[in-house]
């Protein structure tokens, strides 16, 4: 980051003394002010719930530009990525910070490759879970749990150590959710295969059986591949705040990527491809694209609770590129499937054109975001609801060991503790139990 020559005043009007504050630029988007020595020189925080105005990391993974609706990993944007290179590229893009040539592709895949299986002990471990338990339930459980498997990978400050948790970590969550998966419906569990595609290896997990062969259809595969690389990284999103908040106290990389398996799980983040998919079947049983000002309507009466689910974003306020790639995706599987005229896409895209009509979302600059379309095309290739957000988190988890990493190696990085304005009792006596 550069220093700016300019600085910010902060001025008070009851007469303390002003402070000058230092500015620094990054190579696009907004300048910071630093106040990390604003409390010693003024005795005062920063306010700032949901961190709306406060950059929490220097980063040099990935960008946003949310009124252009750009998405950039190491500058470069996603629609090239999604288009010319493959999730395990983007992968070695996020962690290394450049594309691998031929060689070096080479070599990644052949190590993430040799990493699929898990130890088979995880089998007993996810046993103990009740088999409706939800999979994110499950997945938070699993991935905590290799810690307790890979001791040789634990040590977080241990370059070496973070390495291997990574290739491990990305190696073996497609296992962990295809595992999750196969428990849950009572199919015994699919080993992995090496000689096929990370996304290829995927789809057979989860949806062969010991029974007969497994051919994986190719427009599934490349559908798969696009939903891991648009999902791979978000810059400082709840869940990857969670990893580095997480992983600052000094933790393990198994436990801190748990904790943004767990903050993953919420609805406002990414949870709402299942709750959009709900959502959208819950317009479809009260009649489908004829109900669909009914549910406008609902979701604009703000007594209601209810939100346009995939709607809207704390960055984007222009459409989310992601989706437009995903919409994408969704035609082509459709159309590999035989489902061109699926209702519920079809209630999707008349939806999103009234929505983008609407003045309550034109005003609130409010337009489909990535999960709007990707439960459509995850339900088409077979995937039950419950398990959208483990793919995500499957697809996050890379994003989440590049910035736990970046974290660990900045020589600025300090354990997180935010502050507080505390508003409860002042310092008050205990009465004896009789007299409260
Ligand atoms: N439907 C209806 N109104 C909405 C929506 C929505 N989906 N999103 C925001 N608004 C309204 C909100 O009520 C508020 O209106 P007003 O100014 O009148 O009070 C205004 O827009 C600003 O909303 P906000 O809650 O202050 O915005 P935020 O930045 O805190 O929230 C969000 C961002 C993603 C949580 C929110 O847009 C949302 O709940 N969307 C639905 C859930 C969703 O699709 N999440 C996926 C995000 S993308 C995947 C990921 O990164 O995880």
């Amino acid at each position: 980051m550069k220093l700016q020559e300019h600085k910010a005043t902060l001025s008070f009007s009851n007469g303390a003394p002003s402070v000058e504050l230092p500015i620094y630029s990054g190579t696009v988007g907004p300048d910071v002010i630093d106040i990390r020595k604003l409390y010693a020189q003024t005795g005062m925080f920063t306010y700032d719930p949901g961190f709306l105005s406060t950059a929490s990391c220097q980063s040099s993974i990935t960008y946003i530009d949310g009124d252009k609706g750009e998405l950039l990993y190491r500058g470069y944007p996603i629609e090239q990525l999604a288009t010319q290179c493959d999730y395990l590229e983007t992968c070695y893009l996020l962690l290394y910070g450049e594309l691998p040539n031929a060689a070096q592709k080479a070599n990644f895949t052949e190590r993430v490759t040799k990493h699929t299986m898990v130890h088979e002990q995880m089998q007993f471990f996810l046993r103990g879970f009740r088999r409706d338990a939800h999979p994110m339930a499950v997945l938070t459980g699993l991935v905590g749990a290799m810690s307790a498997f890979y001791h040789d990978s634990t040590d977080i400050n241990n370059p070496e150590h973070r390495e291997i948790a990574a290739i491990r970590l990305i190696a073996k969550m497609p296992t962990l959710v295809a595992m999750a998966y196969k428990y849950g419906i009572g199919q015994p569990y699919i080993y992995p295969r090496n000689d096929l595609s990370y996304a290829g290896n995927f789809l057979r997990m989860m949806f062969a059986t010991p029974c007969e062969e497994y051919h994986v259809n190719p427009v599934l595969e490349r559908a798969m591949d696009r939903i891991f690389t648009l999902h791979a990284d978000h810059e400082q999103n709840a869940s990857t705040s969670t990893v580095r908040l997480c992983g600052s106290s000094g933790t393990n990389p198994f436990a801190a990527i748990a904790a943004g398996v767990a903050c993953l799980w919420g609805p406002a983040h990414g949870g709402a491809n299942e709750a959009c998919l709900n959502m959208l079947e819950e317009i479809q049983a009260m009649g489908g694209v004829a109900k669909i000002g009914e549910f406008i309507a609902k979701v604009k009466d703000k007594s209601s609770g209810v939100r346009l689910m995939g709607f809207g974003h704390r960055v984007y306020k222009n459409y989310d590129p992601r989706a437009k790639l995903m919409q994408e995706t969704c035609n082509e599987v459709l159309s590999e499937l035989g489902l061109e005229n699926d209702p519920l896409f079809a209630l999707a895209k008349k939806l999103e054109q009234i929505a983008l009509e609407d003045d309550y979302f034109v005003q609130r600059k409010l337009y489909p975001n990535v999960d709007f379309y990707s439960g459509i095309v995850q339900r088409a290739i077979g995937i039950p609801v419950s398990l959208f957000t483990g793919i995500f988190a499957l697809a996050r988890t890379v994003g989440w060991i590049a910035q736990l990493n970046e974290m660990l190696a900045d020589p600025e990085y300090k354990i997180g503790r935010p502050r507080q304005l505390y508003i409860g009792a002042a310092r008050r006596d205990v009465l004896p139990i009789a007299q409260r």
